[in-house]
Formats: C-alpha cells, structure tokens, sequence
C-alpha cells in the first residue's frame, strides 16, 4: 500500500533531516511521499528544498505566504494535493516517531477502517513526551470532556486529540471540515461517521525546537469544541458571557477609580462591545469574514448595533413590564434572551453577510 505522508511544519528547519532519514529506515522508499505544508517564517523551505533532493522518496513542499486555518488548514491543504488515497498526518518534530508507521500501515491493510488512530491513550501507548504534568492533566482532562460531548462517534477513538492518524482520503468529507487551530482529527471524526480503528504509540519529547501550542490555541480549541458541537451560536453565547462578566469587572474598576458609575457604566459597555467585535471577528465568523465587507464597515455595523441595543433594551423592558405586569427580573431575562438572538441573526445575515 502507497501512503502520502502529510507534516504541517512551522519553524521546524533542524527536525526536517532527521524526520526523513528515520522515516527511509521504516518504509521502502517507493512505498511513500513525504508532503510539508508550511507556515514557516525560518528557512524551513529551503532546508527541505535541500533535503529533497538527497532523497530516494519523492519530498514535496507545499509554501503558503497566507496561511489559512493554521495547523488544520495546513493537513486540509495537505489531504487535497495528496497523490495517494491513504494519508498519514504526523508532526514535523519527531513526537511522532516514525517507527509506528509500518504498524499504521498494516492495520490500515486490513481493510475494515477509514482512519487509524496512532493513540497515546489506548493500552500500550504512553504520553511521556507531554512535558509536566500540567499539560497531561489539561490533555486527559480535554480527552474525556470531548469523549462525552461525543459519545457515538468517538466511541472506538481514545485520543480525539491526537495529531498522528492514517485517513483514507477518499472516505473523508473534506468539504464539511472547517479547521481551526490544532484538532484536526477531532474535526474530521466529529463530523461524520467513520470506522476507526487505532495502535497504540509512545509519544516521545520534541527532537528540536519549541512547541507552538499556547494558552491561545487552547481557548481556540475550547470554542472550536462548542461550537462543533452546539452550532455556531453557542460560541457567540460564550463571548457574549465573557463580555458580560469583562463589562462588570471594568465598570467595578472604574468606580473604584472614582468614577461615577454613569459613566463607569458607558466607557466598560464600549470596551466591551470593542472586545467583543474582535473575538467574534477571530473566533466565531473568521470563515466568513474573505466574502462579507470591509472590516471597518463591519465594525461599523456591529457597533452601531450593539449600541443601538443598549439604549432600546432599557426601555423595551418597562413597556413590557408595564403591558404585562411580570416581575421585572423576568422582563429583563426576556429582554436579554430576544436580544441576543437578535444580535447574533443581524451579526450572521448583515454584519457577515456575503
Ligand atoms: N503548517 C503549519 N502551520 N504547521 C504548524 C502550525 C501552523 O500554523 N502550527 C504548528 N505546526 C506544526 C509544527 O511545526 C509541528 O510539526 C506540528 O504542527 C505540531 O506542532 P507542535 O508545536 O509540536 O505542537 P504540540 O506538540 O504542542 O502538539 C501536538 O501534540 C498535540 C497532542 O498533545 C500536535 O500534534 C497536536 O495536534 C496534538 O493535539
Ligand atoms: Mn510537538
């Protein structure tokens, strides 16, 4: 079986030779092609410029001056220009040791799964190369927080988050993956439905260089999980309640500047409505921001909405009061509930719109 064997790479110039040779020593050399897709802003592309033509195995770079979707986009990219149906998604820094491949291979041999799983978690696999214990607790812990959000098609897969699989690229719907950030595998087994199947693998220490994972992609990953999950609304939700809690601290910190809480009350709600444009901007619409218009006139709209918004929903909420006669803590759940949804419509169909 010819596999494609796909390495995301960003700023990983001195793991790139040591990859490849370990690799040639594991699979004869007209059994594979090595793909890079990078992001590198290093002389990444020219060490594997240089390293390709030492090769026996075909090695091909595939540069992106704008990447798109990060780590995810830089695999979907990979699968798309893959010359063979089997891919092997593996990282550039050695984590991922080459020596499992034959193992991956061979179970995908086998004929009854679309995707391998090479598992840290599943029995015989150890995640030694997590460095502390902080980033093990935060991987187990994400583990099975996604496990349970989902249960059906995450049944057969003990790490989800895994960054090593074998995919057959013609049973993956690619048009349905919207990658962001690191989890790529989640995304693809989340979305549909596939046979899984998964060997076991020790997951080493980086050969060379940093990693890239920060407390930024974390929370990216937080969102990306929910909305996965419960739509792209539920992410909104999520901002808008950061927002929330962000408004209140900032307007406590105003006052306790002095300030008079009228005005503590008017510059925390700008902040916020500021902050909040540029995390849904980043996290929530960023797939739909190339078609819709200019970002100053989308943050015209999304300012002008919010603070149209503001100065309606006090009032609103006395007509109700006064129509109804409901208590007036519900008229403002009422109030805020339609508000929301009324945000999130105008931001999707106007602010984002095509
Ligand atoms: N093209 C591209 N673009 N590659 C990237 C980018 C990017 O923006 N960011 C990171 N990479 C590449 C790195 O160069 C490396 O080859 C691979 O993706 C993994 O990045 P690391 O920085 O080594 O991440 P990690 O070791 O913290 O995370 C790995 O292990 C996690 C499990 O603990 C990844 O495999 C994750 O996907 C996995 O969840
Ligand atoms: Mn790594």
């Amino acid at each position: 079986m010819n596999v494609s064997i796909i390495v995301p790479t960003f700023n990983e110039g001195p793991n790139i030779a040591e990859l490849l040779r370990r690799i040639a020593a594991v699979l004869p050399a007209d059994s594979y092609e090595v793909l890079f897709v990078d992001d590198s802003t290093d002389d990444t592309p020219a060490i594997v410029t240089a390293c390709a033509a030492e090769s026996e195995a075909p090695v091909r770079l595939i540069h992106r001056d704008a990447p798109d979707g990060g780590l995810g986009g830089a695999v979907v990219e990979g699968l798309a220009a893959a010359r063979n149906q089997w891919c092997v998604v593996m990282d550039g820094d050695l984590q991922h040791p080459p020596e499992v491949l034959p193992r991956l291979i061979e179970r995908a041999g086998q004929g009854d799964a679309d995707v391998v799983v090479a598992s840290r978690y599943a029995a015989g696999g150890t995640s030694a190369g997590l460095a502390g214990w902080l980033r093990t607790a935060v991987s187990r812990l994400s583990t099975l927080v996604t496990k349970a959000m989902f249960p059906v098609r995450l049944r057969a897969c003990s790490d989800p988050m895994t960054g090593f699989f074998l995919v057959d690229r013609d049973a993956v719907r690619s048009e349905t993956l919207k990658p962001r950030g690191f989890k790529i595998l989640l995304e693809i087994l989340a979305r549909a439905r596939y046979r899984v199947a998964e060997v076991p693998f020790d997951f080493a220490e980086r050969f060379a260089g940093r990693s890239k994972a920060s407390f930024l992609q974390g929370l990216r990953f937080l969102l990306q999980l929910t909305m996965l999950r419960f739509g792209r609304m539920s992410g909104f939700a999520v901002i808008g309640a950061i927002g929330a809690v962000a408004n209140l601290l900032i307007m406590a910190g105003l006052q306790s500047l002095g300030l008079d809480y009228l005005w503590a009350a008017i510059i925390a709600s700008e902040i916020t409505i500021i902050g909040n444009f540029l995390l849904i901007e980043h996290f929530v619409f960023a797939d739909l921001r190339s078609h819709a218009s200019a970002t100053w006139s989308r943050f015209a709209k999304s300012f002008a909405f919010n603070n149209a918004e503001a100065v309606i929903r006090i009032p609103a909420m006395s007509l109700l009061i006064e129509a109804t006669h409901i208590p007036s803590v519900l008229a403002a759940a009422i109030t805020l509930i339609i508000a929301f949804v009324v945000r999130f419509v105008f931001h999707s169909l106007v602010v984002y719109a095509p």
